[in-house]
């Protein structure tokens, strides 16, 4: 997508054609930082402190992390403990464990010597699919949105609500959720996002608002609790989020407090989507609710905030009092039966076992 009128990328090769690029996306929306990845450490670093983050953008990172720890030793001790490293840092979003098992596949039964350039092809590839699969969830989702805009009155807007941040910043380009919401926007149909905010990290305020800013989709940010409000009102068309990991029965894992943006949208007869390209899904789990364990993160997400001053500082403030006890859940679980249907590139489908693995029968069949 477009940072101040220019194409850009989350991630990308350096020129020196092997140490990675990435937005640092903890400076965004008040600056635009790039940094420099050299080492598995660094890429650890950069997924644990949320440099990057969203999760087909861990996937793509995860994979020039095995790239950079091949580069310096492409043993297999160096792969087994890449790995490691790597699966120890965030351990909600599935596609950091596909990148890994692909990662592997690619190098494994090769000579030690080869390792490395077989780890960057398979790499660049991860990158380039996740861009092709969210180019093909932009045109699966966006015939709901036009189908929207064929019913309202001339000049009326389609109104998006999306919960954290699924744009193009949790991808390599175009984004999961905003695949549809761009696409339509391009195309000219009048399209409208209420970006919640997203406490505790705010991922809507300083990066959804941010990224639909700068490609000039009109917008809203609402605090995370307005949602139900604006559904019981009419204000929303359609729910529109991205996912962490879809288990096999369709439950659909997301940051935390999407389940409560479903149920808002169940009580409103919302429809409630969820874009989810394929790595996402997890057919080794049975069940979301019972079964995905939730990352559990600091306090001081909860108890301060972040932001900047008037004279231009960034600067976090404590905004709960010292001592009081903190719980800090990540993510939650959508049940199934609050989905109206998943946007996959194989189009839009249930969200039921029996359509996941009809769309998806190779992925089904190699976790049996
Ligand atoms: O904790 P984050 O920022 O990595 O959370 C992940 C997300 O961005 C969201 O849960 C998103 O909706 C799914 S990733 C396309």
């Amino acid at each position: 997508m477009k940072v101040d009128g220019k194409p850009m990328r989350t991630i990308w090769l350096e020129p020196d054609g092997w140490s990675v690029g990435i937005i640092d996306q903890t400076a965004l929306p008040h600056r635009l930082i790039t940094a420099r990845l050299t080492t598995l450490e660094d890429v650890a670093h950069a997924i644990r402190a949320m440099m990057i983050r969203g999760a087909p953008l861990i996937g793509a990172t995860t994979a020039y992390g095995v790239c950079l720890a091949l580069r310096a030793d492409p043993s297999d001790e160096s792969l087994e403990r890449a790995c490691t490293v790597l699966a120890a840092t965030r351990p909600t979003a599935i596609n950091l464990k596909w990148a890994l098992d692909e990662m592997v596949a690619a190098v494994r039964n090769r000579p030690r010597t080869e390792r490395t350039a077989a780890a960057y092809r398979r790499a660049a590839e991860i990158c380039e699919d996740d861009v092709a699969i969210n180019t093909a969830l932009g045109h699966a989702g966006l015939p709901l949105i036009e189908a929207i805009a064929a019913h309202k009155k001339p000049g009326e807007r389609v109104n998006v609500l999306t919960h954290c941040n699924a744009g193009w910043l949790a991808t390599v380009d175009v984004g999961t959720a905003t695949a549809p919401i761009y696409t339509a926007h391009d195309k000219g149909v009048a399209v409208h996002v209420f970006a919640d905010e997203t406490r505790p990290r705010n991922q809507g305020a300083s990066l959804t608002a941010w990224e639909l800013g700068q490609h000039g989709v009109p917008h809203t940010l609402i605090a995370d609790n307005t949602g139900g409000h604006l559904m019981q009102h009419g204000q929303v068309d359609l729910v529109i989020v991205g996912t962490d990991r879809v288990t096999a029965n369709g439950d659909v894992c997301n940051k935390i407090g999407t389940y409560l943006k479903a149920l808002a949208a169940h009580d409103n007869n919302v429809p409630f989507y969820v874009a989810l390209p394929s790595p996402t899904i997890d057919f080794a789990l049975a069940d979301g609710v019972s079964e995905i364990p939730i990352e559990e993160r600091g306090a001081e997400e909860v108890a301060t905030v972040t932001g900047r001053t008037a004279d231009g500082r960034i600067e976090t403030v404590r905004i709960a009092p010292n001592g009081s006890p903190v719980a800090n859940y990540g993510f939650d679980v959508t049940p199934a039966r609050l989905v109206t249907g998943l946007i996959t590139e194989r189009g839009v489908i249930a969200a039921s076992r029996a359509a996941l693995a009809g769309a998806f029968p190779e992925r089904a069949a190699a976790a049996e």
